[in-house]
């Protein structure tokens, strides 16, 4: 096993299960899009929150400036007729391109396949294009901006 492997064997996914988890999944949210990405606080937490499934990728042993070492999450709301949208993507810088990103994704996208979505949706800061193209997901349309943050939606066949 190589080094890059036996390190993202210290990563796992999960669906987030307890109240602890959801304040942590809740709290690194805050860090990434609210912190670093200055998206208005008032913006980041919304009613999808209530219903969506939410995702968390954690560490072992839990590195100390985290959450029961919770350091990326994601969430997934059905939006009907087989379609899922997946949102709040957010790994905590520290753990960055180490794989952790791709690992949760392919967790959700498992999920997904489980639950008998057929597709999945995402809108993407255009910077990170490139990491959901590499798992399958296609960009379409134009350009939007979204908390002055340009992103395009990107669409992932799951049949
Ligand atoms: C985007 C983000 C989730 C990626 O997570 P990550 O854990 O760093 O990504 P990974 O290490 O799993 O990368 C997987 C692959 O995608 C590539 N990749 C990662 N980020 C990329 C980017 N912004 N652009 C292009 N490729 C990227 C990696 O190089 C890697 O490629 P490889 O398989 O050839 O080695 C992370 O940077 C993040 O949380 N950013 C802040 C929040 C955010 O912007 N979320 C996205 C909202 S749409």
């Amino acid at each position: 096993m190589s080094t890059e492997e036996a390190v993202l064997q210290t990563y796992t996914a999960d669906c987030v299960q307890t109240a602890e988890e959801r304040s942590a999944v809740f709290a690194l949210r805050m860090l990434v899009f609210v912190e670093e990405q200055r998206v208005p606080i008032e913006e980041e937490l919304d009613a999808y929150d209530i219903t969506a499934t939410h995702f968390l990728i954690r560490k072992a042993p839990a590195p100390e400036n985290t959450e029961n070492g919770v350091v990326g999450t994601a969430r997934l709301i059905d939006k009907g007729h087989g379609t899922g949208k997946i949102g709040r993507v957010a790994i905590h810088i520290e753990h960055r391109g180490v794989g952790a990103g791709a690992k949760l994704m392919l967790y959700i996208e498992e999920f997904a396949r489980l639950e008998g979505y057929t597709e999945l949706l995402l809108e993407a800061q255009t910077y990170a294009i490139g990491f959901y193209e590499k798992l399958g997901y296609v960009a379409e349309g134009d350009i939007f901006m979204d908390c002055d943050i340009p992103h395009r939606l990107m669409r992932y066949r799951l049949e």
